[in-house]
């Protein structure tokens, strides 16, 4: 424990269950001495157990679709009252493909499908943004942090629209991280996070193959979400002040290989 975010108040969207990466996130930065408030979209509030990780962490719960402009400025107005001014720090941690759950490939799109995934995962991230920029709701040198997987960048087959959705919400983050920079000395990145064992992972098919390939691969082995939510407390510190614009690998080095020598004494 480092005391590294005491006196910061933030939001943190996505906790769902004890594996989720918000989950850990938000368990961290309390041991660091932030305040926040939780947030989820009703049905999952329901659905997952979110009161439980509000009590441990002192925290209040406001429900939130994050496809709703209206909903997330209630939220927005809430959190500020209930935390007692601006917020230094926000954690966008949703996604959820239909065509996914549903078991559509991605040759085979459902394209209402594929909109309401895109809405949820990666506008939203624009909506939210949108929603504290207008308000300026976010303190000078905050810190907004959304969560993406490396195939915005690389096919992996399997993650299916999920890959659109993520090189989307990453391209959301520079171009509204410029006016977050240039207006209100806001930084704005993401995190490009290891496959990690969690409820919306594991609707990726063959994920638990993937989990096992990516561990080969990565000379440090694969990110897990307390290892995530320990970076996500480094970007929210005041020790990155100056790292904006970025979408920063978070997965013990995958992203750069090309093969492991564990990998190919598979194939030996
Ligand atoms: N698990 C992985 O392998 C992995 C890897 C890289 C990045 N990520 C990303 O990390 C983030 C968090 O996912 P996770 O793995 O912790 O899984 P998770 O299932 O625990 O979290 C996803 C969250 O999105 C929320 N959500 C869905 N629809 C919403 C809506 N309309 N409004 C508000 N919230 C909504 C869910 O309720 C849930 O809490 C996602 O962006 C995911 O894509 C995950």
């Amino acid at each position: 424990m480092y005391h590294l975010l005491k006196g910061k108040r933030g939001i943190i969207f996505g906790a769902l269950d004890e594996n989720s990466i918000a989950w850990k996130t938000a368990e961290r930065v309390h041991e660091e001495g932030g305040t926040f408030v939780l947030t989820n979209a009703p049905a999952s509030i329901r659905l997952g157990n979110i009161t439980e990780l509000a009590q441990k962490t002192n925290s209040q719960i406001i429900p939130a679709d994050a496809t709703l402009v209206t909903d997330l400025e209630n939220l927005v107005e809430q959190a500020t009252a209930i935390l007692g001014g601006k917020i230094d720090f926000v954690l966008h941690s949703i996604g959820m493909s239909v065509n996914v759950r549903k078991g559509n490939h991605y040759t085979n799109q459902d394209y209402d499908y594929t909109e309401k995934g895109w809405n949820v995962s990666a506008l939203s991230f624009h909506k939210v943004l949108q929603v504290l920029y207008k308000k300026q709701a976010m303190n000078e040198w905050g810190s907004i942090i959304a969560l993406s997987y490396m195939a915005a960048q690389r096919v992996f087959p399997d993650y299916n629209d999920m890959a659109d959705n993520k090189a989307y919400l990453e391209s959301v983050a520079r171009s509204f991280g410029y006016f977050f920079g240039r207006d209100y000395n806001v930084r704005v990145n993401t995190i490009s996070q290891s496959p990690t064992a969690t409820r919306a992972g594991q609707g990726v098919k063959g994920f638990e193959e993937f989990i096992a390939f990516s561990e080969k691969m990565a000379p440090l082995g694969n990110a897990t979400a307390l290892d995530c939510a320990n970076y996500t407390v480094a970007m929210f510190s005041d020790l990155t002040r100056k790292v904006t614009l970025q979408n920063l690998y978070h997965d013990g080095g995958f992203s750069n290989m090309g093969v492991s020598q564990q990998v190919m004494e598979m194939f030996e």
